[in-house]
């Protein structure tokens, strides 16, 4: 039981986020949730609060007044959203919002939290990437590029934080039965007359799919919490089903080009002849 300790999650009025949230509260954390869809106020003995990542001003207003309630002994960023299309027809506004949520608010409530984990001698930073984070899949690229770029910066997070006692933790889901298509909007200009309509076509049925069917996010939400408990977290915490850890390990193994081949073939299925 955690029953003194303060956490607060970003990205936590849905999905992933909310099944952690609950699932550290379950543990005996105090919870100071954070999203757009927040006004205020408790809810389900959480306290959430409205947080945009995207906006500088909304990611301080939302640590002062959590700040006022409990500093963080952990922060959980989970907020988080996708666009999925071409490489060609996203356009750079859409890769721009995707970036700007996944990674770069990140960024933003990072550089706002560490000052008051440095001044209380520690804390602990989770940082929600994705499989994504480590392998790239068909018209998921805006995605796919941000979790890369976490990945990336928490290397570097974790080895300039550790003297303060600051510990940095990777998560990497597979699919989990937890997202919203509200927060999987396709690419503007995707239609059925696009150069790659039909391979598109297919990609989106089998990510739906495989989403639809994925693990559970109660089991994810528990895992993180138990994690969390312990004095010492590790950086990675993989957290899938066993096709999707084998995929990973195979992708580190496999030259690239018969990654791709392998991976085109799962996503790309050739539509039987009527
Ligand atoms: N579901 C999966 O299978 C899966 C797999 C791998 C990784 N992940 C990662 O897990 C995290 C949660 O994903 P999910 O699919 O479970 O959840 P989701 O249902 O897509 O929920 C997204 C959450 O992010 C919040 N959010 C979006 N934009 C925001 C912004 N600008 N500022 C603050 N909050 C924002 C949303 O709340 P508001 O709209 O209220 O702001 C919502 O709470 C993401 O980082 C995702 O990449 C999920």
């Amino acid at each position: 039981m955690n029953a003194q300790k303060t956490v607060w999650v970003t990205g936590a009025s849905s999905g992933l986020g909310l099944h952690t949230a609950m699932a550290l509260r379950d543990d005996g954390w105090q919870v100071i949730a954070g999203a757009r869809s927040f006004s205020g106020g408790q809810k389900d003995g959480m306290t959430c609060l409205p947080l945009d990542v995207t906006e500088d001003e909304s990611v301080r207003e939302f640590c002062r007044r959590a700040a006022e309630i409990a500093p963080p002994d952990a922060l959980v960023q989970c907020a988080g959203m996708l666009v999925l299309g071409s490489c060609e027809e996203t356009a750079v506004e859409e890769f721009r919002r995707v970036i700007d949520t996944n990674y770069l608010g990140m960024v933003r409530m990072n550089r706002a939290v560490l000052p008051l984990m440095r001044e209380r001698g520690g804390g602990k930073i989770v940082l929600f990437s994705s499989i994504n984070g480590l392998m790239g899949i068909p018209f998921q690229s805006a995605y796919t590029a941000s979790k890369h770029a976490i990945e990336g910066y928490a290397e570097c997070l974790a080895m300039e934080v550790k003297p303060f006692g600051i510990q940095v933790m990777l998560v990497e889901p597979g699919d989990h039965r937890s997202g919203s298509d509200k927060y999987r909007p396709h690419a503007a200009a995707m239609s059925d007359t696009s150069p790659y309509a039909a391979e598109y076509e297919s990609s989106v049925s089998v990510i739906a799919h495989d989403e639809h069917n994925g693990s559970d996010p109660d089991v994810l939400g528990r895992k993180i919490a138990h994690t969390l408990d312990k004095k010492r977290i590790p950086f990675r915490k993989r957290i899938a089903s066993p096709d999707q850890h084998l995929a990973v390990y195979v992708h580190k193994l496999l030259p690239a080009k018969l990654n791709a081949m392998i991976l085109r073939k799962y996503y790309i299925r050739k539509k039987k002849p009527q």
